[in-house]
């Protein structure tokens, strides 16, 4: 075939783009130097201020040496009874099982690091700590966990003597979970007994007893309908190995108790330490004093600081006041608080703005509203018409549904009629002929495109993604054990069944919606069933 050069389209001219030529890289470099000099001449300036931040820091992040570590009022009460348990087990050499309950970010963690920290001080060699974590490990992966922990710990505390290989690591996780644990037990006991070969007496060998403690993170995760068999060995050991064992579970869920399969339940202890909240207003105020008081060796500026955030914090009409109250009616966290200090202090330059900062609080108050952006009604507002007309249709579906579920098809089923719906009250105006010159006049159509069902699926996974629904196995809480058990079979299916099919639950109902939506929005008339 041959081509004519006439129909070839003209040649294109590049144009270059241009790129940022090596001086200006260079300017930018020279800026960032001068900047960080400019930091290191102020720094070099104010060590006294440069100290009192860095403190305060460290406070905020809580990275201050163990003995300094700030526990809050309301925390202290269940601070103490983990102190005892954990002095227990580990001094008197009792076995222990708890279960701490509370939400996320309420210092179940922290409580327990810090204690476990503050016991290692005095006494190292006399326990060993196994973290497991439900998110990660699975019932296999977690004795593997258990013995690798295990092998990492004694071998901290006696040296290289009892050193695992892979080959009896293999040989320790191979077999079922029972045999796996009694041979787990096994390794502990010998590892004591090598610990006491020195003691002489039965004496001398109690003392050498090592204690191993649990911290077992997401402990509900364990809990399902199946069979609990790692939980009822952990709880199994707690009564009947010879080494004592402390274990500390941390769950979210309130019901936890109920998940327990009836053997389980009755190894359990049956103490569930339930994490306190913030429950008024000065304990509030008070949390934030001790993040924020310094200790006065610290920096000569601190008695000046402290005295300043006192009377900030004392004044009920101060923007610092204000806002913790703000936070105290809303999210009532403190991580929240102390994420929003963190930037203030890091970015003053000063001691003068450092204070009028913390007066003025503008810094909180940008920082809440950014926030606030990416809640639910701020994505809401973001969404386009289409993937809003399908949210709403999703949401009309649920409401009428009677467990408040709906998929893909029943969401499209609702849009479709909808959108027809208004289409038929829109006059269309049909196409005329223009009898002269024979030419047709097309009327603007202005009906509601229907878009086609393969289009609007990926409507439909941006508004999953942007969690406005979850999938109906993935909802955390349940009622009762049925419930779980359901749910949990679900969840098997769950990868199985087809696209348009996958049940799902809303995260925001029909009547918020039609509190959210503009009216003037054109599918504001669609938020009333
Ligand atoms: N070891 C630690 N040192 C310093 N700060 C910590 C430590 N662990 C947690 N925190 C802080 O303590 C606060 C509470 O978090 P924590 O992890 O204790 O909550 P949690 O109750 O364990 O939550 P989750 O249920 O998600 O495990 C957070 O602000 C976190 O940054
Ligand atoms: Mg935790």
């Amino acid at each position: 075939m041959t081509t004519n050069k006439a129909s070839l389209p003209p040649p294109v001219n590049l144009i270059p783009i241009k790129r940022p030529s090596n001086e200006e890289v260079q300017d930018t470099t020279s800026i960032l130097k001068k900047r960080s000099k400019d930091q290191e001449k102020q720094k070099n300036a104010d060590p006294d201020f440069t100290s009192l931040q860095k403190r305060l820091l460290q406070q905020l992040n809580g990275t201050i040496p163990i003995s300094e570590k700030i526990i809050f009022r309301y925390l202290q009460d269940s601070q103490q009874e983990i102190d005892r348990i954990i002095k227990q087990s580990v001094i008197q050499k009792e076995s222990h099982s708890v279960i701490l309950v509370g939400p996320r970010q309420s210092y179940k963690t922290y409580l327990l690091d810090c204690e476990l920290a503050l016991l290692q001080q005095s006494y190292n060699e006399q326990f060993i700590t196994i973290k497991l974590n439900g998110f990660i490990h699975s019932e296999q992966t977690a004795i593997n966990g258990i013995a690798t922990q295990l092998e990492q710990q004694l071998q901290k505390i006696h040296g290289n003597e009892t050193k695992i290989d892979d080959a009896s690591l293999e040989k320790i996780s191979s077999g079922s979970l029972t045999e796996v644990f009694e041979k787990i037990l096994l390794l502990l006991d010998s590892a004591t007994k090598a610990g006491s070969e020195d003691g002489d007496n039965a004496d001398g060998s109690s003392t050498t007893k090592i204690t191993v403690v649990f911290v077992f993170d997401e402990i509900d995760t364990f809990a399902g309908p199946v069979r609990q068999t790692l939980l009822y060995n952990l709880f199994d050991m707690v009564e009947h190995a010879r080494v004592p064992v402390c274990i500390f579970g941390c769950t979210t869920k309130l019901n936890i108790l109920e998940y327990l399969e009836k053997r389980v339940k009755s190894r359990f202890s049956q103490r569930v330490i339930h994490m306190p909240q913030i429950q008024t207003l000065d304990d509030m105020i008070e949390g934030v004093k001790d993040l924020l008081t310094v200790r006065l060796e610290v920096s000569p500026l601190a008695s000046n600081w402290n005295d300043t955030m006192e009377k900030e914090l004392s004044n009920p009409r101060s923007n610092l006041n204000r806002h913790i109250r703000m936070n105290f009616e809303t999210f009532r966290a403190f991580p929240v608080l102390k994420n929003c200090l963190t930037p203030l202090i890091a970015t003053s330059q000063n001691f003068d703005s450092l204070c009028s900062a913390i007066k003025s609080c503008a810094f909180l108050e940008l920082y809440n509203t950014n926030q606030l952006s990416n809640s639910l009604t701020g994505r809401l507002k973001s969404l386009s018409d289409l993937e809003l007309a399908i949210l709403i249709s999703a949401a009309r579906v649920a409401l009428r549904a009677k467990d408040g579920s709906f998929n893909f098809n029943l969401a499209y089923a609702e849009y479709e009629k909808m959108v027809k719906a208004i289409n038929s009250r829109i006059p269309t105006v049909a196409p005329t002929i223009n009898s002269g010159t024979g030419q047709t006049t097309f009327s603007i159509d202005n009906t509601i495109k229907l878009w086609l069902k393969k289009d609007v699926k990926n409507v439909w996974e941006t508004l999953v993604q942007l969690d406005f629904f979850t999938e109906k196995s993935a909802v955390g809480l349940r009622d009762n054990a049925t419930a779980a058990f359901y749910a949990s079979n679900y969840q098997f299916q769950g990868t199985m069944i087809p696209f348009d099919l996958r049940s799902y639950q809303m995260q925001i109902i029909l009547q918020e919606l039609r509190r959210a939506i503009p009216r003037s929005n054109m599918y504001y008339s669609w938020t009333q069933l």
